[in-house]
């Protein structure tokens, strides 16, 4: 029996129910392949500011460093979206834990399921096939570039964009890495015509492919990448992009398997590895029971995949998630026309009974 430490941190939204359906599948997967798992639950967001007072608090950071992986579900609430007056905010959290965690690069395959081939807003033979990676770097660019804020009178604001060239080579080698152990293709996006942080990016991707030989490396800006991403998304098998752009672009790409609610995550560095579903915190769901919880079920599996290095696991949650895709065992927002409905934990006790 392998024993098990995971910190999970269901956070805001729906995101307490959809980490209820991964926590499920993940006892089920303790169960076939013979884990002993203690969990730490600890809060993180708008819950950790109503009763800590921020939203990172300190215990959390104790509980995640002292865990062999993360679950976590989404950050935000509407209380403060609105609120420009807001000191804290539950967003502060997510990047102080990406920050203090190290978690440099966050990983977001986008792959169709056939089954769900027609769901997609885009044709089926444009999207059928498709498979990459988005490596998007997580703890610099614009989201910690400082200074940030507002001139004394108000009326001007401000945000930074910062690279380091060794934050630069870090993310590219990871991307070089998949890259070589996939097709072989890495496409580097950036705005090198108007940037200077993407002009270091693209001098540093450069000067490391020399190393890669085996990798052929492509650069395009990322307004052209936008379109691309829709209009030929089996062009792509490895992307690497700062920040901003991975951010954007991979809510893009999620229109091509058919939902948000479908693509996991992992963000890895120099701590504790972390697994989240891609999507926010839908507080339009939140309590409702209706909120897709398969992109942490897939993201449960990559934990086991990346941070239990156990392969089998992670195919036994894949399997079953497309078994549940299959039986048309889902949630509204992928559901065909004249089927019923799943609510969000009767897709995941369909996910956890069938592993
Ligand atoms: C994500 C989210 C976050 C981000 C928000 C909630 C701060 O959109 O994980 O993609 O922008 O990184
Ligand atoms: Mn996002």
């Amino acid at each position: 029996m392998k024993e098990i430490n995971i910190a999970v941190l269901p956070g805001d939204g729906i995101g307490p129910e959809i980490v209820a359906e991964a926590v499920k599948v993940v006892n089920a997967v303790a169960a076939k392949f013979d884990y002993k798992v203690n969990y730490n639950y600890a809060k993180v967001g708008a819950a950790a500011i109503d009763e800590f007072g921020e939203p990172y608090p300190e215990s959390t950071h104790q509980t995640c460093m002292a865990a062999d992986a993360v679950l976590f579900g989404a950050i935000g609430d509407p209380r403060y979206d609105n609120n420009p007056e807001a000191k804290v905010r539950p967003e502060q959290g997510l990047l102080a834990m990406r920050k203090r965690l190290g978690l440099y690069a966050n990983l977001r395959p986008v792959s169709t399921f056939p089954s769900l081939l027609e769901r997609s807003p885009l044709r089926a033979n444009l999207v059928e096939g498709a498979d990459f990676i988005c490596i998007r770097e997580l703890t610099g660019g614009l989201y910690f570039g400082r200074p940030q804020g507002r001139s004394e009178d108000g009326n001007t604001a401000y945000d930074t964009c910062v690279y380091r060239r060794e934050e630069i080579e870090r993310i590219c080698r990871l991307g070089f890495e998949y890259a070589s152990k996939r097709r072989g293709k890495l496409t580097l996006v950036d705005k090198a015509n108007v940037l200077a942080t993407s002009r270091l990016w693209r001098e540093t991707a450069q000067a490391m492919a020399k190393d890669y030989a085996d990798v052929e490396v492509e650069y395009m800006f990322v307004d052209n990448a936008a379109m691309k991403i829709i209009q030929q998304p089996c062009h792509f098998d490895v992307i690497v992009t700062e920040n901003m752009f991975g951010d954007i672009l991979t809510d893009e790409a999620s229109v091509i398997t058919g939902s948000l609610g479908l693509l996991p995550s992992a963000s890895v560095g120099t701590e504790t590895s972390l697994f989240e579903p891609i999507h926010g915190s839908y507080p339009q769901a939140a309590g409702k029971n209706i909120a897709n919880p398969i992109a942490t079920i897939l993201s449960a599996a990559m934990m086991f995949e990346y941070a239990f290095s156990d392969a089998d696991a992670g195919a036994a949650i894949r399997k079953a998630v497309a078994k549940s895709l299959d039986c048309n065992m889902v949630t509204e927002d992928i559901a065909p026309l004249g089927v019923t409905p799943c609510t969000t934990s009767q897709a995941g006790d369909f996910i956890a009974n069938n592993i």
